[in-house]
């Protein structure tokens, strides 16, 4: 496996960018994009994401599933979320959790999104993914709307009292290598068992009351594990119920969490 990068300081979205060169055949899987800025970054539900000139990590990866049963490429979103806790970890020392399906969050704020793009082929079919990773790296001060809830590596690391000395490449570089070893293990498995013990052990909505935002009947219960198709179990007054990341979202009952 050979990951090739390539860093631009601007561009509209890293995702945007490289959807545009696999329509036009210039890319091959495990390319990497990264940004210094993003003029045009978006995020999860038609949200916009920020990405500060040089203060934040704006990468994204394209794959090509092809041999994928289709059903089982939304698999791929928590294998990125744990590629970052994973590099978070061993290069800046802290302590990761995850929010399901895929927030990386530390001190139970957000410090990375991730927004993964499936895009089908003439017929309808799968043809590739873009694995976009947005990671706060300097960040200082967040927009009073979300300052709350989202926290940066570089403030973490302080608040333990240590010098931050960051570096947006090594991160980058981590993050792609932790994760194409878990697709490559995703390739002959087609599910989570690879990660899904280290992803549970940082689940932060284990034991939360959660509200399942189901579009058609929303419901409330107790969050407790991601299985390895990567669907969330909750217990409800009814029972346990199972959730898939591609249909619902899932919200704290007492805050983010
Ligand atoms: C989220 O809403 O939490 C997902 C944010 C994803 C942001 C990243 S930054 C790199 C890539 N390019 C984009 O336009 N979005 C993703």
């Amino acid at each position: 496996m050979t990951i090739s990068y390539e860093y631009v300081e601007e561009i509209d979205s890293t995702n945007n960018e490289l959807k545009r060169r696999a329509a036009e055949g210039k890319c091959q899987q495990y390319d990497v994009l990264s940004a210094g800025t993003q003029t045009g970054g978006r995020g999860r539900s038609g949200h916009t994401w920020s990405s500060p000139v040089g203060d934040s990590i704006s990468t994204s990866m394209i794959l090509f599933p092809k041999q994928v049963s289709p059903r089982h490429i939304p698999r791929i979103t928590p294998m990125a979320a744990v590629a970052v806790a994973e590099t978070i970890e061993e290069l800046c020392g802290l302590s990761a959790g995850i929010k399901w399906p895929n927030d990386v969050l530390i001190n139970k704020k957000k410090v990375c999104g991730i927004l993964n793009e499936l895009i089908p082929d003439d017929e309808g079919r799968p043809d590739h993914v873009v694995v976009g990773i947005g990671v706060n790296v300097h960040i200082r001060e967040f927009d009073p709307a979300i300052s709350d809830m989202a926290t940066s590596l570089d403030l973490e690391i302080e608040a333990l009292g240590r010098p931050a000395n960051t570096h947006c490449g090594a991160i980058t570089v981590g993050i792609w290598e932790h994760f194409a070893k878990h697709y490559e293990a995703f390739l002959h498995t087609e599910d989570l068992s690879e990660v899904v013990s280290y992803y549970n052990d940082r689940l932060v909505n284990k034991g939360q009351q959660v509200r399942v935002l189901d579009p058609i009947s929303p419901f409330e219960g107790e969050a407790l594990f991601m299985d390895e198709t990567g669907a969330l179990h909750i217990m409800t007054s009814d029972g346990e119920r199972i959730v898939d990341s591609g249909e619902v979202s899932v919200r704290g009952l007492y805050g983010y969490i």
